[in-house]
């Protein structure tokens, strides 16, 4: 299984901020967004990860993660020139993902809870594509599965403006290599997008579509303007201190995982700089 996240796009909404570099980098509570979707691949077990962002962007990425080795990851980069949609991912990733399948995260998408939904869907992995569903309050601002009376998709409908159920589609798929074969054959949507939503209604069309739907236990939120980001911020904020644990600390992920050893987590520990994040580093260091 390989992973991807997508972390590019123009992400006006939050200008000035979006000026300097993508929306994926600013802070939720004590760290950059990208590191919450990254943790979540990091759970479902997946090391081998293409980041895919614009020119000004994949520095900074390559900044805080460098090849990924060190943290037991192998960790590639790829330019998307233009915004030119979601499903452009698995072109521009054809080499990485190779005949292997692959799940595909956004960048600004943050999940937290436990991760059943996902697990089960990446045992699925060979076979069609898994999305998921989640209820929302404001349906019309996402991709939107329409189901029948017994439960079944019909279809997937992109920012609807009668919206036919409020299940949106989280940021997160998992499919199968045909994926790479359907984006090649997309054509541009009338904003000039390929759209993810028409990746998932080909594999609809091929009776190849598991929609899951995500329980209430989940949070999954919305990093869309400042007022979400303030509300991420404080949501983790209050949890974190509650609990004395970080949300998303992929060093801390990476030790769990087993993806590195001990020996080489004090390595990882011994090259971030006195902080309160390192302090909380050590102390799990010297738990276990
Ligand atoms: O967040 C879930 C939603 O994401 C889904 O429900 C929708 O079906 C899906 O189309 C998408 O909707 P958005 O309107 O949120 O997509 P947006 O254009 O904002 O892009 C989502 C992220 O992906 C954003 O952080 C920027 C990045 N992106 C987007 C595009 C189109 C890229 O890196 N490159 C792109 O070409």
């Amino acid at each position: 299984m390989k992973g991807i996240i997508l972390a590019g796009g123009s992400g006006s909404r939050l200008y000035p901020l979006t000026k300097i570099y993508s929306k994926q980098l600013t802070i939720i509570y004590d760290k950059p967004l990208i590191y919450y979707p990254l943790s979540v691949l990091m759970l479902g077990g997946i090391k081998e990860i293409l980041i895919i962002s614009n020119e000004e962007t994949i520095p900074h990425y390559k900044r805080l993660f460098g090849n990924g080795n060190e943290l037991g990851l192998n960790i590639e980069y790829a330019l998307q020139a233009a915004p030119n949609g979601i499903a452009e991912a698995f072109i521009l990733g054809e080499n990485f993902i190779g005949k292997d399948s692959v799940t595909l995260i956004l960048g600004d998408n943050i999940f937290y809870g436990y991760l059943d939904f996902l697990y089960k869907a990446l045992e699925n992995s060979n076979n069609g594509a898994t999305i998921f569903g989640y209820q929302v309050n404001d349906p019309e601002r996402y991709g939107i599965v329409e189901f029948n009376e017994k439960g079944e998709v019909l279809s997937i409908e992109e920012k609807p403006k009668k919206p036919r159920s409020n299940f949106a589609v989280p940021g997160l798929y998992v499919y199968d290599n045909k994926v790479i074969e359907i984006s090649k054959n997309l054509k541009p949507s009338p904003r000039g997008e390929l759209e993810i939503t028409d990746v998932n209604n080909a594999y609809l069309a091929l009776r190849e579509l598991r929609v899951e739907k995500i329980g209430r236990g989940v949070a999954w939120l919305d990093t869309g303007t400042p007022e979400a980001l303030l509300q991420a911020s404080n949501f983790f904020g209050v949890i974190e201190e509650r609990q004395g644990l970080k949300i998303a600390c992929i060093e801390e992920i990476a030790y769990k995982m087993k993806f590195i050893d001990k020996a080489q987590f004090q390595r990882v520990i011994d090259g971030i700089p006195k902080s309160m994040y390192r302090l909380y580093l050590e102390k799990i260091h010297e738990s276990e």
